[in-house]
C-alpha cells in the first residue's frame, strides 16, 4: 500500500471511530480536500461547525478558522493539524495595537473579517467574511462610522461597494495583495474570452478590471452558473481542485504573483502547512488541540452569532 493510499484509509477509519467531522478549506491540499466532509469557505466552514452533532472537529484550514469553530463550540474538541497554520491578516493585527487604533476613533464601531484571532473578535462589534460582508455593514445604520480591520483591500472594495467611509486598519494577504495586473493584462490579452474571478482581498487594481469579484464560495458558484469556458483565477489556487470536479470541461488558469509565473505563487505557504501525513497523526492522537481562554471565548462569540444570525 503507498503512503498516501494508507492515511486515506486509516483517516477515513479514524473519523468514523471517534466520530470526528472533518472541514477543510479550499485553499487545502487536494489529498486533504477529498477526505473531507465538507469543503467550504470561511463562512460556510463557520456555520457547519456551529451546527454538527460530531464529538471531535478537525479543522484543515488556518488557525482563525478553527479558532471560530472552537469558539462556536466551547465543548467540543476541535483540532488543527499545524498550530502554526497563521494568515497574514491575523497575525499583522494584534490585539493590543488595535485597541489603541480603535481609541483613536471615539464612537466608531468595529466590522472585523473572520481572519482576525479571538482577541480581536472580542473587541469587535460585528464580524464578517467575504460572502456576507455586505450584507453585515447594510445591516448597520448608515449614520454609525465604523472601522473595518484587517483587511484594507476588502475594506475599501466595502467602502466602494456600500458608499461608506469605513476606517480601515493597514493589513493585507500576502498572496492577494501579490496578483501582479501586468501579469493579468498579459494574460487577458492572450485569452479574451477567458473571465476574470477575483477574491475581494486582491488590490483595487486588480478588482477594477476583474469581471466577477466573490468569496471562493460565490466564485465557485459563478463559475458553476457561468456560460464561459475559460476563466483566470485570481485567488488560491487550492480552489482550481474543486472547479475541476464541479466544473470539468472549463478551463482553469491561475492568475501568478509579480514574483513568478507558476502556479506555486498563488498558494498561500500557512494553508499549505497542513499536510495529509500530519492530519491522520492529529486525529490518531488527538492533538494539537485549539484551546480558548473561556473569558475571552465568550466574548469572542457574540459578534460571531450576530453575524450567523444576520447572513443565514
Ligand atoms: P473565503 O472566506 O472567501 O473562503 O476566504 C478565506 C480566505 O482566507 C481568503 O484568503
Ligand atoms: Fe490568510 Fe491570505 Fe492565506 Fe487567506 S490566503 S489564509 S487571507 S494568508
Amino acid at each position: 500500500m503507498t503512503d498516501n493510499n494508507f492515511y486515506h484509509k486509516e483517516i477515513k477509519r479514524l473519523l468514523k471511530e471517534k466520530n470526528a467531522l472533518l472541514l477543510a478549506h479550499c485553499y487545502q491540499d487536494k489529498a486533504i480536500q477529498d477526505l473531507a466532509d465538507f469543503v467550504g469557505d470561511s463562512l460556510e466552514l463557520a456555520r457547519k461547525a456551529a451546527r454538527t452533532e460530531a464529538s471531535i472537529i478537525v479543522f484543515a484550514g488556518v488557525y482563525f478558522m478553527a479558532e471560530t469553530a472552537k469558539i462556536l463550540n466551547p465543548d467540543k474538541k476541535v483540532l488543527l493539524p499545524d498550530l502554526s497554520a497563521g494568515c497574514s491578516l491575523a497575525d499583522h493585527c494584534q490585539p493590543e495595537e488595535f485597541a489603541g487604533f480603535r481609541a483613536r476613533y471615539p464612537g466608531h464601531q468595529v466590522v472585523s473579517y473572520i481572519n482576525t484571532s479571538a482577541g480581536i473578535k472580542a473587541i469587535s462589534d460585528y464580524v464578517c467574511t467575504s460572502s456576507n460582508a455586505e450584507v453585515v455593514i447594510r445591516s448597520i445604520p448608515e449614520d454609525q462610522p465604523l472601522i473595518f480591520a484587517p483587511d484594507k483591500n476588502l475594506g475599501s472594495y466595502l467602502n466602494k461597494i456600500t458608499g461608506r467611509n469605513m476606517i480601515l486598519w493597514e493589513g493585507s494577504c500576502i498572496v492577494h495583495e501579490a496578483f501582479s495586473l501586468e501579469k493579468l493584462i498579459q494574460l487577458y490579452q492572450k485569452c479574451p474570452e477567458a473571465r476574470i474571478v477575483v477574491h475581494p482581498e486582491s488590490e483595487a487594481s486588480v478588482l477594477r478590471i476583474a469581471h466577477f469579484i466573490g468569496s471562493t464560495s460565490q466564485i465557485r458558484k459563478y463559475i458553476r452558473e457561468s456560460k464561459a469556458t475559460s476563466f483566470i483565477i485570481g485567488t488560491e489556487a487550492g480552489i482550481i481542485h474543486q472547479l475541476e470536479r464541479e466544473a470539468s470541461g472549463k478551463e482553469f488558469i491561475p492568475l501568478p504573483s509579480l514574483e513568478d509565473n507558476s502556479c506555486a505563487c498563488s498558494e498561500c505557504a500557512f494553508m499549505k502547512l497542513n499536510t495529509v501525513e500530519k492530519l491522520y497523526r492529529c486525529l490518531l492522537d488527538e492533538t494539537p488541540e485549539v484551546i480558548i481562554d473561556t473569558t475571552l471565548l465568550e466574548k469572542a462569540l457574540l459578534p460571531i452569532r450576530k453575524m450567523l444570525n444576520l447572513s443565514r
